[in-house]
């Protein structure tokens, strides 16, 4: 099996110094808790930023640091404390993680810390590039490295490389706020898997991606360069029977004895997480006070143990945030508190597990309350530990995990009331309900736990590699390229098919009414010098454009995909008799739906009506065409039409009209010993399965396709003409 480079920002050990001393600690947080179990199953290098600045250690240490590191599995990059400052404290923890946490107001936008930032992304790329293997599977994680994807990729567009971001990523209007956000998602489209824990994410992101950079995409999978990329989410899982058996683990045990003995009140309520202002502690607090003030009753029957991680004391919003906890509880301790009994006891450090176990095994309730929360492992590792079923988990709707958890009291975790009435009911809820509650989570938890979820996205990653690979092969090699040319050198009837809009010119002209380029009209009578070449332009266009654009040069055309055709110059011919009294009842409809779609609207040609969205807000107009095709089906199914959805239209003409049928007017025409059919869309794949199996079909783009060839770009099919006719 080949090497897994884990690459985070922090790896999940966290070096400190203390008296000179260099002291070895599991770093806290989801990230490092989380893929520290997936590292003990694989063979696995992990990259990451040990803890500590450069500058705080001298060279012997440094070498002793990367024996211990090495040893463990982990390779460090090391950081000099401005990178800290500006970097980590900075661009990380004071513009992304408040704006993608939806804290704008927190949000600060500063030029150096960006340059900071994207100076740290690459140490980190060069670090890869340097220790990368052949076969090397590259997983990079979290907000921190978000545009090393692409410098990794630029630099070595063979490596395999996954991204899974351990955060929200916000709705579009929150995200565009950022500056720098066209850098960050180009960043992110190096990856060849993107992970999000929830499918929220995925949409916010797809949406993003369309909204802000044109990317469509289908099911998630996005063509971005000419490469394939998978969007999807991964909720993360935990170690589940680490934690289910934590309870019979003797150091556990013991410490559950010595809890039970200090705390001698009936209840306990736990509330543990990094101290952070996404976590709603301070709302938390606010809450548990209405408690007490509105159910005296459990004065002194009580306690909530409050656990506070130090994290990113950096960070002055952290600094502050610490300052009201610690205010807070003070105020609540003193307003209800009695002698012998304190309604919190707050701890601010990290729990080793067996402690932390120990406190979920104890705890009656589980309050966690976050005001956005990527996912919220604890709520997942309290359920996990109680093998005895009882305990019950009040979760906040803004926490990834609430997706999984539904038994548990879903909160809205600024509803104080909502949080004291389901903290009442918690207290209150008979063992049989809590056990029913708890069994099912439990049950999900075990079977999507935290190997599952890495063996998934490792999977997907590789599905997404083959899918790409196999995509590639259909590209025209250099081989297929002269096969194509040998067969043209010895043929004298040659029948070119050629499609307009994405194949003659690029893609992004297709809506505007732009004549062909001079490069597209030299090429085409570049092929016309020959006399025993015929080309035909395979178009939607209407055939008055087209006369226009090509007027003077020896083609042929097929108009209005199929509706009209026209040979050596003669009269425009259709190939039945048409039919165009439905357009007087689909109109109106198309009207309703372009009054309601700003930026829509409809053309009408002879024999067909087409509604056009591409002006629209990608998402709206896209979610308004599903609903028009919807009523189209069911409103043209007895007048015998055909409803296409393209490339943002959608075009209504009578069944039977399509560029196959009337591109078979030529390829029925004679013997040719040589056919070339180019074309990007889906009417040219009905031309395409009318060629007989000696001629060959190129479409231009990727995706699935009748064709026998796929090929890049316009510029591409240019080149390939052109190279043919200097073969005359
Ligand atoms: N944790 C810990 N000791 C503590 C408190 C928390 O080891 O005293 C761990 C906990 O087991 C969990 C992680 O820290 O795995 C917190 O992850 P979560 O996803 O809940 O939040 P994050 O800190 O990643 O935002
Ligand atoms: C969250 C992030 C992680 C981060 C952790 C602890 O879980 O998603 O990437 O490691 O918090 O934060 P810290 O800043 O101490 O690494």
């Amino acid at each position: 099996m080949s090497r897994i480079v884990v690459v985070s920002n922090r790896l999940p050990v966290t070096v400190k110094k203390e008296k000179d001393k260099l002291s070895y600690q599991q770093s806290v947080g989801g990230l490092a808790t989380g893929m520290s179990s997936f590292q003990k199953d694989y063979e696995c290098l992990w990259v990451g930023w040990p803890g500590l600045a450069r500058e705080q250690i001298n060279g012997d240490e440094k070498e002793d640091l990367i024996k211990k590191m090495d040893q463990m599995g982990n390779y460090p990059v090391f950081l000099s404390q401005s990178h800290i400052e500006d970097y980590y404290n900075g661009y990380c923890n004071k513009t992304i993680w408040p704006l993608f946490h939806c804290f704008n107001q927190f949000t600060i936008y500063q030029n150096h810390l960006w340059e900071a930032y994207r100076h740290v992304n690459q140490i980190f790329c060069q670090t890869i590039l340097d220790i990368v293997q052949p076969d090397d599977t590259i997983w990079i994680h979290d907000y921190h490295l978000m545009l090393l994807p692409n410098m990794l990729r630029k630099r070595r567009p063979d490596l395999t490389i996954g991204f899974f971001l351990h955060i929200p990523f916000p709705p579009t209007e929150i995200f565009r706020l950022l500056p720098w956000r066209r850098e960050i998602l180009e960043g992110l489209m190096g990856s060849d898997l993107i992970g999000f824990h929830t499918y929220d994410y995925v949409r916010n992101f797809l949406d993003t991606i369309l909204r802000l950079r044109g990317y469509e995409n289908s099911l998630g999978n996005v063509n971005y360069q000419n490469r394939m990329i998978k969007v999807d989410s991964f909720p993360m899982g935990i170690d589940f029977n680490r934690f289910y058996n934590s309870s019979e683990q003797k150091q556990t045990k013991l410490e559950i004895q010595k809890m039970r003995n200090n705390i001698t009140q009936k209840k306990i309520i736990i509330s543990v997480d990094r101290l952070d202002y996404t976590k709603g502690i301070l709302e938390r607090l606010e809450a548990f006070s209405t408690f007490l003030e509105d159910n005296p009753e459990y004065w002194e029957k009580v306690t909530m143990v409050l656990v506070a991680v130090p994290s990113r004391t950096g960070v002055l919003q952290y600094q502050q945030l610490k300052h009201h906890i610690d205010e807070m509880i003070g105020s609540i301790n003193g307003k209800f508190g009695k002698l012998g009994w304190s309604p919190i006891s707050y701890l601010y450090r990290s729990l080793p597990f067996h402690e932390l176990t120990a406190l979920y095994y104890i705890a009656d309730v589980a309050l966690i309350t976050p005001i956005k929360d990527g996912m919220n492992l604890i709520a997942k590792e309290y359920i996990a530990t109680k093998k005895d079923e009882k305990g019950v988990l009040i979760l906040s709707e803004m926490a990834g995990a609430g997706n999984e958890m539904g038994e548990a009291l879903i909160v809205n975790p600024n509803n104080r009331t909502q949080i004291s009435w389901a903290l009442k009911y918690a207290l209150n809820m008979d063992e049989k309900e809590q056990k029913k509650r708890n069994i099912s989570m439990q049950k999900r938890l075990k079977e999507y736990d935290v190997k599952k979820w890495a063996e998934d996205f490792k999977e997907t990653l590789i599905k997404v590699k083959n899918a790409q690979k196999n995509l590639s092969a259909r590209y025209l090699s250099p081989k297929n390229r002269l096969k194509i040319i040998k067969k043209y050198k010895i043929s004298n009837h040659r029948l070119f098919l050629i499609d307009y809009d994405g194949t003659l010119i690029p893609e992004h002209f297709r809506f505007k009414q732009n004549s062909p380029s001079k490069d597209v009209l030299n090429t085409i009578n570049l092929i016309n010098r020959d006399q025993k070449n015929k080309v035909v332009i395979v178009s939607g266009r209407e055939k008055h454009f087209l006369e226009k654009w090509f007027k003077n040069i020896r083609v042929d055309f097929i108009a209005e995909h199929g509706a009209w055709f026209r040979k050596d110059s003669t009269k425009w011919q259709t190939i039945e008799p048409l039919r165009k009294e439905w357009k007087s009842q689909i109109k109106p409809i198309l009207e309703l739906y372009t009054n309601r779609t700003p930026g829509s609207f409809v053309q009408e040609k002879e024999y067909s009506l087409v509604w056009h969205y591409f002006k629209t807000d990608p998402t709206f107009g896209r979610t308004r065409a599903m609903e028009l095709m919807d009523s189209l089906t069911y409103l043209t199914s007895n007048l015998n039409l055909e409803v296409y959805h393209g490339e943002k239209v959608i075009e209504i003409k009578p069944t039977g009209i399509n560029k196959g049928a009337t591109a078979y007017q030529w390829i029925s025409e004679k013997d040719w010993d040589f056919i070339l059919a180019i074309g990007d869309d889906w009417s040219d794949e009905v031309t395409f399965s009318y060629l007989p199996n000696s001629a060959y079909s190129i479409k231009v783009g990727q995706g699935i396709s009748e064709s026998k060839y796929n090929i890049h770009s316009s510029t591409e099919v240019r080149a390939l003409l052109k190279e043919l006719a200097r073969k005359s």
